[in-house]
């Protein structure tokens, strides 16, 4: 079948931010056989790939890492890698996520503090500050956008109150 005759069933809309609705070009393109992931051809594909995550988030040079897994392993990856244990992380808290970023660091032994906002409201700048002057953190989380409370985080204010610490944003109702 050409992909332009390729059309997906009649379903239900799905509107969650998990598994997504996605294209009859989309469902058309993962239908084909699978190519070696060492293969000159996945060199071509990845290298764009690379490229266009890039744009989604924003940046010509910073370093993508396009992981093959879910949310939770994202924040898996950061809280294994980039904090030792018995580091202190800053979690941001707007909701839900939050407590599963916080968790995730907790088992790897990171001594996690909050700064938690009111349901429904972003953190207050004020005390994000004074939480950065009380104690030096090898990291600062927050969710970009919590799904469970639809809380938008300003990443700009987030990254000027102190641009020295690295950051974690979790953006998956974002992106
Ligand atoms: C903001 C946010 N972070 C993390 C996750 C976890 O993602 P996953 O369910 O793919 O592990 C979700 C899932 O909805 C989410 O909305």
């Amino acid at each position: 079948m050409s992909p332009s005759q390729f059309k997906q069933d009649k379903h239900k809309l799905l509107a969650i931010p998990g598994p997504i609705e996605v294209t009859d070009e989309v469902l058309e393109a993962i239908s084909k056989p699978p190519i070696s992931h060492v293969g000159p051809e996945f060199v071509t594909i990845f290298r764009e790939s690379i490229f266009m995550t890039r744009e989604v988030l924003f940046t010509q040079n910073g370093q993508v890492f396009i992981i093959a897994g879910s949310g939770t392993l994202g924040w898996d990856q950061v809280a294994a890698n980039l904090v030792e244990p018995g580091e202190a992380v800053l979690v941001l808290h707007t909701g839900y996520f939050g407590d599963s970023f916080r968790d995730c660091l907790q088992t790897y032994g990171a001594n996690v503090d909050e700064v938690k906002a009111e349901i429904g409201a972003g953190v207050d700048v004020a005390a994000l500050e004074a939480a950065l002057r009380r104690r030096s953190y090898k990291a600062v989380t927050f969710t970009h956008v919590d799904t469970s409370t639809g809380v938008l985080s300003d990443a700009k204010v987030r990254s000027a109150s102190d641009g020295s610490y690295p950051q974690s944003r979790g953006g998956v109702g974002s992106i």
